[in-house]
């Protein structure tokens, strides 16, 4: 099930009340605003909010982006999905075989749509004009879009179109991570 919505094995134990269990003090704050939303879920959804999750590598901006997801799939299982932006160009394939052609729309009519990692996708004008078109036919939809990133603003603004950013900035709530990476080594 969690399979078919894109999220990945290593974050198959991920959910709202594992999180709030195990969360550690440096992302609290940023952990109980994600709550905050996910408890308003229904009225997010419903008028096409969602959250930018932007912070350094490795404080758990993609765990608690899977935790929201997973809180909607659990009561829907039939919606929302999981995309990490570098596999954007390999699943969405330019010559739109059917299979890219579900996926894809899927991608634009899903109630919850999870951006993993904007920026560390290959950088390729086709992606980029991809992402514009993505983002601006939810923003159309009213459709809720969830964006981690490490990119800072400003780089997020200079990198899109300036109007990706507007409208994300719109719609969504900023969250900022800060500090070291939880990630330690084996
Ligand atoms: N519930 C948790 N409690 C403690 N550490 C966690 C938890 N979930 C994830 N981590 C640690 O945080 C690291 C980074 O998480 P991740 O969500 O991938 O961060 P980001 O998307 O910000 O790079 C993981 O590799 C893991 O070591
Ligand atoms: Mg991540």
């Amino acid at each position: 099930m969690l399979e078919r919505r894109g999220i990945y094995r290593r974050f198959w134990d991920v959910t709202a009340e594992s999180v709030s269990r195990t969360c550690p003090a440096e992302c609290r704050q940023q952990w109980l605003e994600v709550c905050e939303y996910i408890k308003d879920m229904d009225y997010n959804l419903s008028v096409g909010k969602g959250l930018m999750l932007i912070g350094p590598v490795g404080t758990m901006k993609t765990t608690m982006a899977v935790a929201v997801l997973r809180d909607l799939i659990e009561r829907e299982p039939n919606q929302g999905y999981f995309i990490p932006m570098v596999s954007l160009l390999d699943q969405l394939n330019e010559e739109r075989d059917s299979r890219s052609h579900i996926l894809e729309d899927r991608i634009r009519h899903t109630r919850l749509l999870v951006l993993d990692d904007l920026g560390a996708e290959y950088d390729h004008a086709w992606v980029a004009a991809k992402i514009d078109s993505i983002v601006t036919e939810r923003y159309n939809r009213m459709k809720s879009t969830i964006v981690t990133s490490n990119l800072r603003r400003d780089e997020i603004r200079d990198r899109y179109q300036m109007r990706i950013f507007d409208r994300l900035k719109s719609t969504n709530k900023l969250i900022t991570f800060a500090g070291k990476s939880l990630r330690r080594p084996v």
